[in-house]
């Protein structure tokens, strides 16, 4: 809850202010409203901070002490509910210094020595835009085993493959499934890279210029996680790179998710059936009592909407702002938040989705002989079998694929004699490489569907994801 007519933000920069703001000023200044879910990276940076004052004698310790335990005492106030925010104080981090002081009374007014909000909320939105990235790593690695589980149930399943959303070639539905195995990872080592890059603390870099305090940057860095200070005190506090990063490995990340998204969409349909997607995962029709709507895959495939959204909004933000730190960068956590929280939900549900889909075997298997799947693996042979340059093979399967759309059957269902007609070297064999099976187990090169190449992938995996 907010409350706005609590003790005014004068009190905490006001020493030169005759009046306080007026009350639109202060609806389009405040942040706390949202920057609130800073609260507990806020309280740890500044037990950090208060911490390393003491360890450097630039606070007494009986200071220090009274600091951390007062902060405890906040944070618990603010986890059992009991805190009252003010939109007067701006934002979090003069909510918690001004509660502090109320606790504690004159030490708490030393917390801020050797600091400013510049690098307190640059330290905190690290803190936040890391834990984010642990969960997003940790979520992809959950939704890449619900895929791989699907590649081993399925890896020799006959499926068609497409491109253009046309028959192309026959695959596996293991190779398919672990497609998104791919995808997913590099997404996973983005979020990886992102968080090595962003591990460096702000913390110290004060307003701007750095400080004549004799802080010690490498003790606050150390008690929070990160590897090291950061090295150049402008850059630390106008840098927001870190949530761009975070950004775009999300806007990919859904990216992937949509396109799944999609592939669900459309092999539910009542014209693919090549799965059914759980009850869990569905809704009715209030009106159609036939109808199971993938509402759960389609609002996956609408979500990068809102996440590319936020990354566009805060390169928006950034774009052209001099050096260092503007108040435009107050808009930097409202974007990221909602970003947030929409792909861990997402995550959440496509791992969900993944591990209850079924795959329709037997629909798979007669879709993949359809649209003569094999024509490659024909013209494949009579290079291989004929010595044919491999553009006349081309010509001679297109010839016979014409002469099958013209009869209204697949390619196995033409005779030899008609294949002669065509070309007089065709013999009995070729028939053996127009099977659905054969082609696939055909495609040995690296990488490629054969369920040996495809087993050999999962195991990879499986060892990687244990
Ligand atoms: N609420 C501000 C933000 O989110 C904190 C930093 C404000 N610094 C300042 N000097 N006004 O960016």
């Amino acid at each position: 809850m907010t409350d706005a007519s609590k003790s005014d933000a004068n009190a905490m920069w006001g020493g030169r202010f005759a009046e306080g703001p007026d009350a639109i000023m202060s609806a389009i200044n405040a942040s706390i409203s949202f920057d609130q879910r800073l609260y507990a990276q806020d309280i740890a940076g500044s037990r950090a901070h208060a911490a390393m004052l003491a360890a450097t004698g630039i606070l007494t310790p009986s200071d220090a002490e009274a600091i951390g335990k007062g902060l405890l005492t906040v944070l618990s106030e603010i986890e059992s509910g009991k805190f009252v925010f003010s939109a007067a104080l701006e934002d979090i981090h003069l909510n918690v210094e001004s509660r502090l002081t109320e606790i504690i009374g004159e030490p708490g007014k030393r917390l801020h020595t050797g600091r400013s909000r510049n690098d307190q909320v640059a330290v905190d939105f690290r803190l936040w835009v890391r834990g984010q990235c642990d969960a997003a790593i940790s979520g992809l690695t959950a939704l890449m085993r619900a895929f791989v589980a699907q590649a081993e149930a399925g890896a020799d399943w006959v499926m068609p493959g497409f491109t253009h959303l046309q028959v192309a070639q026959p695959v596996t539905w293991g190779h398919h499934m672990m497609a998104y195995v791919e995808m997913f990872a590099r997404d996973r080592a983005r979020f990886e890279d992102a968080r090595r890059r962003m591990n460096e603390c702000p913390l110290g870099a004060a307003a701007l210029a750095g400080t004549s305090f004799p802080l010690d940057r490498e003790m606050t860095a150390r008690a929070l996680g990160f590897d090291r200070p950061t090295a150049n005190s402008l850059d630390s506090v106008s840098d927001r790179d870190f949530a761009l990063e975070f950004l775009s490995a999300s806007s990919i990340c859904a990216m992937h998710l949509s396109r799944f998204a999609e592939e669900l969409v459309i092999w539910s349909s009542a014209q693919f059936r090549f799965v059914r997607l759980s009850d869990k995962w569905t809704t009715g029709s209030s009106i159609m009592p036939q109808k199971k709507n993938p509402d759960a895959a389609e609002l996956l495939r609408a979500k990068l909407g809102r996440i590319l959204g936020a990354t566009v909004a805060l390169f928006t933000v950034m774009k052209g702002l001099p050096l260092t730190y503007s108040k435009d960068m107050q808009e930097d956590k409202e974007q990221v938040f909602d970003a947030a929280d929409t792909l861990m939900l997402g995550l959440a549900a496509m791992t969900g989705m993944v591990g209850d889909l079924n795959a329709n075997r037997e629909v798979l298997k007669a879709a993949a002989a359809s649209g003569f799947s094999t024509a490659t693996d024909l013209a494949d042979w009579l290079v291989q079998r004929l010595g044919l340059p491999f553009r006349q093979a081309h010509h001679v399967t297109g010839t016979l694929v014409a002469m099958a759309e013209a009869r209204g059957c697949d390619l196995p269902d033409l005779s030899l004699a008609e294949m002669n007609s065509v070309h007089g070297g065709i013999t009995q064999e070729v028939y053996s490489v127009l099977g659905v099976e054969n082609s696939v187990r055909s495609r040995v090169s690296y990488g490629g569907t054969a369920p040996d190449q495809v087993r050999a992938q999962i195991s990879r995996w499986q060892l990687a994801l244990a």
